[in-house]
């Protein structure tokens, strides 16, 4: 791609260009980096919705230059998890990223990332990564290492200025702000709040395997998370995982982990102590496995303001 075009050319309104290579991209930004212009990364494995659009928003009002990467990475997939089913649409991921306000999508293939007889990680050490979905029981602390891996390594690639992730993965965006500042990579992270289908469920690519039962049944998860924080709100943070444990009961889910825990230090926390507190959740529900949480401020209104809750 001609270098000049970002910076001669209106951003596109319809699809966003795809560019395959680490050459081609960083002779893409080369001009508007030498110019000043800030670049925001926009970090998906696609089959966009609603919540990585709020991301893309997001970048488009504050940045000159959005790139928003689509790879579904390999190295974050354990054995028997979903990466050969993860849903793929990029035609479609094209347009509703030109659409939302991406300029360019960087979409390589794995060979362009990952080069043959790659053997270096990055791994954020210790608690942040052994315990909720980093708990090896769940999917353990390989799956944070490929997130790690592959975010620095964009990082490194595009070199935004902001990189922007959704809440809903709340402990990677945790993980990822602790190796931002411990690589001191010169980039601002920004986490932007979850998106919600009218019924609660926290939009999601997996949400494409729930059946229509099932679908229903999912939302169980956030009114869990609602009864979690009202009962946190009025006193007592047990409380509100006894009535959230009830609600995922009634619609037959058996979480993975419901869990209170410091939203910074993910240390297990056992009221509202003048901190935040995250309260996360993951079950599987049919045939997906789906992640969601609350963020309770000690002295906010409720996340879950809607009258379906
Ligand atoms: O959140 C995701 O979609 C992925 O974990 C990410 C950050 C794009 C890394 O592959």
């Amino acid at each position: 791609m001609n270098s000049n075009l970002l910076l001669d050319n209106p951003r596109p309104t319809v699809a966003a260009p795809a560019l395959r290579t680490k050459a081609e991209l960083r002779s893409a930004l080369a001009d508007a980096r030498r110019a000043g212009q800030t670049i925001g990364l926009v970090p998906t494995m696609g089959y966009l919705h609603e919540g990585h659009l709020s991301l893309i928003r997001a970048a488009r009002a504050e940045c000159d230059l959005v790139v928003m990467s689509l790879f579904v990475n390999p190295t974050q997939f354990g054995p028997g998890e979903d990466l050969d089913r993860y849903p793929r649409d990029e035609e479609r991921d094209l347009r509703l990223a030109g659409e939302a306000g991406a300029d360019l999508v960087f979409a390589p293939p794995v060979e362009e990332v990952y080069a043959p007889g790659a053997s270096t990680v990055v791994e954020v050490t210790g608690s942040l990564t052994g315990v909720l979905d980093g708990d090896p029981q769940s999917r353990g602390p390989e799956h944070f290492r490929g997130v790690t891996t592959v975010v620095a390594k964009l990082f490194n690639i595009v070199g935004p200025d902001v990189a922007y992730f959704g809440q809903k993965d709340a402990q990677q965006a945790v993980v990822i702000r602790r190796m931002a500042r411990d690589l001191d990579f010169p980039v601002r992270i920004e986490v932007m709040p979850t998106v919600r289908e009218a019924d609660g469920l926290a939009m999601s690519s997996r949400n494409a395997y729930l059946e229509p039962a099932d679908r229903e049944r999912a939302t169980a998860l956030s009114r869990a998370l609602a009864a979690a924080e009202r009962g946190a709100c009025a006193g007592s943070l047990s409380g509100g995982l006894g009535a959230a444990r009830r609600e995922l009961e009634e619609a037959g889910i058996e979480p993975e982990y419901l869990e209170a825990r410091d939203a910074e230090t993910l240390e297990p926390v056992e009221a509202l102590e003048g901190r935040p507190v995250l309260v996360a959740v993951a079950a599987r529900v049919g045939s997906a496995r789906l992640i969601d949480n609350v963020l309770i401020q000690p002295s906010s209104n409720s996340n879950f303001d809607s009258p379906n809750f």
